[in-house]
């Protein structure tokens, strides 16, 4: 039995069912035991690969659209970039190699701030990133927004907490709840009913992430944020258990495994507002659109036949719409309708009838 295991156990007797949301929770963020509390997860030798840790042009990419969005809010000299959820801090490694290197007067005037709640992750985002300065924060409150700022997350929305509901024949809906029988986790029915605006056999909300993106768009007064995760209009029953590369059962390994679930983007735009939020575009047709094809060219010409399958593999894996280019999608937020994101679309805005 894992420790987490014990604990979600010890609660369940106490308090009776606990919801997805709480079992995800302890699994993932237990101060102590938790998933990313106590480990490194990321990479062949971990249980996933995420997109920054397949091949450094991922991360030159998204390098190359903060610093189009830099130039697009008019070149500010001092500015923040804020990486929310930056696991071991590959990604802003490629960025900020990439804003030296393309854009040198952009690294002039940049104060570079980490979000992340895991004292494990910090430690390999420091020595990933030792040679940059770098600012460490454990939640939005503690962040000062006061200067423009640029946010990028990769895979941070799913893994927030995430609620499941099942709809009765009459429409309303029970939350699934997790209990114990023969001391053995077990699924179970709230006995109270919830009208919720969605459709759906099992729908899926985040109370966690919602809060995250209300309190950014209250603090970002000035910039632009981009999101890049795997997900869709809707979720259905999208909650899985990965260890090892491989998915195995939610109740497995409590505390050992990653939890992620879809993010529906249709909530991140409401919640966001669909006015100021882009439409949620696929991986593969957003790094397309932002020259991903191009870098690559570049790359193949003067590579080695290693590096060549290597750039090769990577280019099919981030964009074929079979590998990750269709399932991960990227969502934008600005918070002014005069910056003109690169790779993304916005709803038009109504014409000013000024002269
Ligand atoms: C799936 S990992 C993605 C890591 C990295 N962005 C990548 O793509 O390789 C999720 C990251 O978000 C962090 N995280 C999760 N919830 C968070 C929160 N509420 N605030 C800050 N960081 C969080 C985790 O510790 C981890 O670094």
């Amino acid at each position: 039995m894992t420790t987490i295991e014990g604990i979600l156990k010890d609660k369940i007797n106490e308090t009776g069912a606990i919801s997805v949301a709480e079992y995800m929770d302890t699994c993932l963020y237990h101060n102590e035991h938790g998933y990313y509390m106590s480990s490194t997860p990321f990479g062949p030798e971990g249980d996933f690969t995420t997109a920054p840790e397949i091949s450094q042009i991922y991360g030159e990419m998204i390098g190359a659209w903060v610093a189009d969005t830099w130039i697009k809010m008019g070149r500010p000299q001092s500015w923040q970039l804020l990486e929310a959820g930056p696991g071991n801090g590959t990604l802003m490694k490629d960025v900020l190699r990439t804003l030296e290197h393309a854009l040198p007067e952009s690294y002039e005037g940049i104060t570079i701030t980490l979000l992340e709640i895991s004292p494990m992750l910090k430690i390999k985002q420091r020595e990933s990133l030792e040679n940059h300065n770098i600012c460490w924060a454990n939640s939005l409150d503690d962040i000062s927004f006061e200067k423009p700022t640029i946010v990028i997350a990769n895979e941070l929305l799913d893994a927030f907490p995430v609620r499941q509901f099942k709809q009765k024949t009459n429409g309303e809906y029970q939350e699934k709840l997790i209990t114990l029988q023969n001391g053995k986790f077990e699924w179970t029915l709230s006995d109270e009913t919830t009208n919720l605006n969605l459709s759906g056999e099992v729908v899926e909300t985040s109370d966690a992430m919602e809060s995250f993106l209300c309190k950014l768009k209250d603090k970002l007064t000035n910039g632009a944020a981009l999101f890049i995760d795997y997900g869709d209009h809707a979720t259905g029953d999208s909650l899985q258990a990965i260890e090892k590369h491989k998915k195995v059962n939610l109740f497995e390994h409590p505390g050992k495994a990653d939890l992620t679930a879809h993010v529906n983007f249709d909530n991140v735009r409401r919640v966001l507002g669909t006015d100021r939020t882009s439409f949620a575009e696929p991986m593969g047709q957003f790094l397309n659109s932002i020259g991903l094809p191009l870098r690559a060219a570049a790359l193949l010409g003067r590579a080695t036949e290693a590096q060549k399958k290597d750039i090769e593999q990577a280019t099919y894996r981030l964009m074929h719409p079979e590998q990750m280019g269709e399932m991960f999608k990227v969502i934008t937020y600005r918070t002014h309708a005069e910056y003109d994101l690169a790779g993304v679309y916005f709803e038009p805005q109504p014409k000013s009838n000024a002269a």
